[in-house]
């Protein structure tokens, strides 16, 4: 039907006559002559139509913003004054000979060009939204992602292999989506929450280099980085070591940025999980702010002020420190926020001294709490943590984990309200992650998932579990969790003793994955993989602010999709096939 893209149109076309299609941008009536920006994948172009093609006028005159064209014409050079330099065509025009309307549309449902249409609206007509140009590009900038994903894995020797989306439950700790079977009375599949068995499986086949492109499903609470169906890049390897799979994904992640979008990562540094937590707060610190924090808990054990010395004193909790320089200049009402907002990680408090002279000793400091510490202990902090004038200095003292999780929190947000970024991408890998992590009914779950090789002997590890350690690790970038994996167990006995420090027993390992305990038994090479999240590094990679923006069609935030209305209710004669009856819902009082 066409001859050309719109947005390819260029002064090398001038004279040319070229056929068009697209849908109308915009019109414009400018006395007696109609201008017509025309729209299609590559871009827009103006076209003009004027009254001597009296029957091509009247068609033009009648057709409204959004209306799908066809169009023939001869481009043209714009004059001068004409030209329009914020449009990539903006040199030319083409001169409407003839026009046909292919379709005629309603008032869109909110203005292509207006930034400030609510997400909701957005997403109930997404066939219009994804029209927008920022939607169309990061649109085409993952599908230039997946293509040179496939091809930095071709040429590395990786298949690309798919596996089943029915199947059961894996544990990669969220909740499961689940789907009925009609035809097993009473049994359910479960969506993959990765393909995680079925690519330790294919190593035990001998296919050695896998990798697909793969829909993960996970119903968990949903952040402006997480969708309960998303994306990964899922890749297993055979006979390689941590170094080994860490180098290849590491250059595939450095290929993709210097390629396609001219930044050169350079070689990621490795942080144990120890450090991060320790000093950044966080399992995925953002290394591009250059705030740490720094502890304190030694200084505050025989003061009298409880709020400090009870956590000082006991070994389940942390005192901690987190200087900010040039952070004097925040106000009180400020403070009160940033108190609110570790609240949120469960603090109960947010102490603070602000440093304006320190050659005055404490009288040259600012803080509620200075009278409650003491003066020699006030200057002790400071000495640790380094303040100086113009700094304030933040305190927390709590549960471990309440003042990791809080402070690390805080660490960004300033980073963030006060711009401290020092460098745009700062990308690293955290390794030695622990094996296991203590639930709050004192019981040990998997940090990665039950199938990760700890780094010690079987033995070692039903002895201590708490204090081994694995063989994960986790891409960071900017903060982010890009991807995580780790070298698996592939003999049975190992398999057997983590599910048991698990507290799985035998009959449940066989029900659950006698598959797999017997597959290691048929001759399983070592093996080990990683998968990245495809949507969050698109959106790393474009700048967008939610995962949603990368996505097509996403779910909202409460898991639904407001454009199909999905999910929705089915046939009473649905569910009797799937012998499933809905409970009547609880009469409101
Ligand atoms: P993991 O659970 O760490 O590992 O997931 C790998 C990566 O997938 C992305 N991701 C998500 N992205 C969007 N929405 C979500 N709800 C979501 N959940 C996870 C993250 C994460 O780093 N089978 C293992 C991998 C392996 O061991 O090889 C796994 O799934 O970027
Ligand atoms: P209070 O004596 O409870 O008023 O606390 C004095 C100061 O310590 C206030 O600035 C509180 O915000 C702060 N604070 C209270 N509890 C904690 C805590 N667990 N960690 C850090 N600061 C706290």
């Amino acid at each position: 039907m066409r001859t050309q893209y719109c947005g390819a149109l260029n002064t090398s076309f001038i004279d040319q006559q070229v056929t068009l299609c697209g849908w109308v941008d915009r019109r414009r009536d400018h006395g007696g002559v109609i201008f017509i920006d025309l729209r299609d994948r590559d871009g827009v172009v103006q076209v003009v139509f004027d009254p001597d093609a009296a029957e091509n006028f009247k068609i033009a005159d009648k057709v409204r913003s959004e209306y799908v064209l066809r169009v023939q014409g001869r481009v043209r050079a714009r004059s001068e004054a004409t030209i329009n330099p914020n449009m990539a065509t903006g040199e030319v025009e083409v001169y409407g000979l003839e026009v046909e309307i292919l379709n005629s549309a309603e008032t869109p449902p909110f203005p292509l060009h207006d930034t400030t249409v609510g997400e909701d609206v957005r997403l109930r007509y997404r066939y219009v939204d994804l029209r927008r140009q920022d939607m169309q590009e990061r649109l085409r900038f993952r599908s230039r992602v997946t293509t040179a994903i496939r091809n930095y894995l071709d040429d590395n020797g990786f298949l690309d292999i798919e596996t089943p989306i029915l199947t059961r439950a894996t544990p990669e700790g969220a909740r499961d989506y689940l789907v009925p079977s009609r035809t097993h009375e009473g049994k359910f599949f479960a969506l993959p929450q990765s393909p995680q068995l079925f690519k330790q499986l294919l190593m035990v086949s001998g296919f050695d280099r896998y990798y697909q492109i793969a829909k993960c499903f996970r119903d968990e609470d949903l952040r402006a980085d997480r969708q309960p169906e998303f994306t990964q890049i899922d890749i297993e390897t055979s006979f390689m070591d941590e170094e080994q799979i860490m180098a290849v994904t590491e250059g595939m992640i450095r290929q993709l940025f210097s390629r396609l979008k001219g930044v050169e990562l350079g070689e990621f540094p490795r942080m144990p999980y120890a450090e991060a937590m320790q000093t950044y707060g966080s399992d995925k610190p953002d290394l591009r702010i250059p705030l740490q924090l720094t502890e304190i808990k030694d200084l505050l054990k025989d003061i009298d002020f409880k709020v400090f010395a009870g956590p000082a004193n006991d070994p389940k909790c942390r005192v901690t420190a987190l200087k900010v320089s040039g952070g004097a200049s925040i106000s009180r009402k400020q403070i009160d926020e940033y108190t609110k907002f570790v609240g949120i990680y469960g603090a109960r408090g947010l102490a603070w001294i602000k440093v304006n002279e320190l050659e005055k000793g404490v009288e040259g400091l600012q803080s509620p709490i200075i009278k409650f510490l003491g003066d020699e202990v006030t200057l002790q902090i400071m000495e640790r943590t380094g303040a100086a004038n113009g700094d304030i200095v933040f305190f927390g003292a709590d549960k471990s984990k309440v003042v990791t999780e809080a402070l690390g929190a805080l660490r960004c947000k300033l980073g963030e309200d006060l711009d401290l970024y020092t460098c745009d991408w700062a990308p690293l890998w955290v390794v030695d992650f622990p094996m296991f992590e203590e639930t709050d009914d004192g019981s040990l779950t998997s940090l990665h998932h039950p199938f990760t090789a700890p780094s010690c002997a079987a033995d070692e590890l039903r002895a201590n579990p708490a204090a081994a350690l694995s063989r994960a690790y986790d891409m960071v970038l900017n903060g982010c969790e890009l991807g995580g994996g780790s070298i698996r167990i592939h003999q049975k006995p190992m398999q057997q003793a983590v599910f048991e420090v698990l507290g799985i027993d035998t009959a449940e390992q066989r029900e659950k994955f006698g598959f797999l305990l017997d597959a290691l038994q048929y001759g399983a090479p070592p093996h080990g993989g990683l998968a990245f999240g495809l949507d969050r590094l698109i959106m790393l990679m474009t700048g967008a602010h939610s995962i949603r923006d990368v996505i097509a069609f996403p779910k909202t935030q409460s898991a639904a999709c407001v454009m199909t209305d999905a999910p929705g209710a089915v046939a009473t004669e649905q569910l009797r096939e799937l012998n499933i009856r809905l409970k009547k819902k609880e009469p409101v009082a």
